[in-house]
């Protein structure tokens, strides 16, 4: 079957809950696990469905996540949920902010679970169509069915209904099949069986799960999906278990890639975000982390104890113990130990920037090298320029920021303050410990320091008696002081 054929015609997700036990500020659908927040997975997972519609229920905090769901997807429709608590209400607020002649299949699922794949959504809405259910509820089963709701089998092995924990009789509480909360079901179907959901049970809430029940005595016939990969379905409503999940989406991030020819040393301290890209023969090193839209080209090495952030890394590039944001890292490039990469920084082909610099809104040409103990910014530095140890970009006067720039093959030596703005042309010196305000044209070598004075018999006259006198005496000193 193609996936068009049994494509949904509409995702609902829901995600109007509060998720007290997160004991946050944020939302619970907008913390984040790999570089994601919860409601983007939900979302990333309804659009490889290929649906026309996607739709997600909002209730709490709902001006926040609303414009946080218009930033990730702005073709995604929001819907209120209003009083009337419980899945049930969530899933036709949603209907209700879909077109009213809606057919064909609605799958349902939940803004809280993060590592639910796309292909089994897909997967579910294929299921669906080709077994002719009004009804299909994705299920797993578990050794500890805690709380989730239970599926109530029929003698013929088909499904009867979803109870609720909370409703459950003794016996029904020992069925370890459970709903995840993840469906698909006939538009119609669901639309006439919500008006008739009551909120007459333990929680007072008008529940989804009634639908499956009003299904069975409409006649029409209800399916489960087992999922053996009982992740997809785990929901995270605390923090512990968010890290648990956040840790489990890291440990399929760093197998994918590794699969895909990349050598991960140490994949358990090595956290790669799932929009990360990552090319072949690439070596990641103990204790780095690749986030946001990071991409790595091949062969390079990054690591150990790497963090970079929306970077670009180019082929053969070598990037040691650095923090890097925003950056661009060219091709042969080697950056670290100990550099801190600010945005804005642009390192050239093969270009080397060293232990202990800082750079910001800097580019640095092929083959430029920085290589210790800098505070680059807002500079432009040619193709095969040097800078010397030690020199200090001055870009800010206390108000503004200004630029400086560095010609080709120029030279900057040690330990010189840069005071920006000043142009230093292609080919052009500067001498060691320079505080340089005047422009240097090419060719010249600027010095811009007190020149240097030498005091015979000091240290005789003002250091009579001392140590370095002493020395200084057997080494044949000058005694005489100028
Ligand atoms: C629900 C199911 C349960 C299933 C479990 C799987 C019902 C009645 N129960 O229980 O059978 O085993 O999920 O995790 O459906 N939501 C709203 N509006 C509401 C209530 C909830 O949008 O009024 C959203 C929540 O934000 C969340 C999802 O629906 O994303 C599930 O809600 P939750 O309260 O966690 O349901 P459970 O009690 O876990
Ligand atoms: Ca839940």
């Amino acid at each position: 079957m193609h996936v068009s054929d049994a494509r949904p015609s509409a995702v609902i997700i829901l995600a109007a809950g509060e998720g007290t036990r997160m004991r946050s500020a944020l939302p619970k659908v907008m913390h984040p696990i790999g570089g994601r927040s919860l409601i983007g997975h939900a979302i990333a997972a309804a659009r490889a469905t290929g649906t026309d519609h996607l739709t997600v229920v909002v209730r709490h905090e709902r001006d926040r996540v609303a414009e946080h769901i218009t930033a990730i997807d702005a073709a995604c429709t929001i819907a209120d949920q209003d009083e009337v608590k419980g899945t049930g209400r969530a899933t036709e607020c949603g209907l209700d902010a879909l077109p009213a002649d809606l057919s064909g299949t609605v799958l349902v699922t939940m803004g809280d679970v993060p590592l639910l794949q796309g292909e089994t959504l897909v997967a579910l809405a294929e299921d669906h169509a080709s077994s002719g259910s009004a009804v299909t509820v994705i299920t797993s089963v578990l050794p500890d069915a805690k709380s989730y709701g239970r599926i109530v089998r029929a003698a013929d092995g088909s499904v009867e209904r979803i109870v609720e924990f909370k409703d459950a009789t003794d016996a029904q509480r020992e069925i370890r099949e459970i709903n995840s909360g993840i469906y698909a079901f006939d538009a119609e179907l669901l639309r006439t069986a919500l008006t008739q959901v009551t909120t007459e049970n333990a929680s007072g809430e008008k529940y989804l799960t009634d639908v499956v029940g009003l299904a069975r005595e409409a006649g029409r016939r209800v399916s489960a999906m087992p999922v053996d990969d009982l992740w997809q379905t785990e929901g995270a409503n605390d923090r512990v278990q968010l890290a648990d999940l956040g840790a489990e989406l890291n440990r399929r991030t760093c197998e994918r890639w590794m699969r895909e020819g990349v050598t991960i040393v140490d994949p358990a301290t090595t956290w790669i975000d799932v929009d990360v890209t990552i090319g072949r023969d690439t070596t990641i090193r103990p204790s780095t982390q690749l986030l946001g839209a990071t991409t790595i080209g091949e062969r390079a090495v990054v690591g150990p104890e790497v963090t970079l952030t929306d970077t670009e890394v180019g082929d053969d590039a070598r990037i040691r113990r650095t923090e890097a944001e925003h950056a661009v890292v060219g091709a042969e490039a080697s950056v670290g130990p100990f550099s801190y990469l600010r945005a804005g920084t642009v390192v050239g082909r093969g270009g080397k920037v060293g232990g202990f610099v800082e750079t910001k809104n800097a580019t640095i040409g092929e083959g430029a090298k920085v290589p210790h103990l800098t505070y680059c910014g807002d500079a432009q530095i040619g193709d095969g320029a040097n800078i010397g140890a030690g020199t200090i970009f001055a870009n800010y006067d206390g108000v503004a920021k200004h630029r400086t720039t560095i010609g080709r093959h120029s030279f900057v030596g040690s330990n010189s303050v840069l005071v920006a703005p000043v142009d230093i042309a292609d080919g052009a010196y500067v001498a060691a410990g320079s505080a340089v305000t005047e422009d240097v044209a090419p060719g010249q070598m600027a010095v811009a320091r007190g020149r240097q004075s030498n005091h015979d018999g000091w240290v005789a006259t003002r250091r009579a008696g001392t140590p370095t006198d002493a020395a200084a005496q057997a080494a044949g000193t000058t005694t005489q002081e100028d």
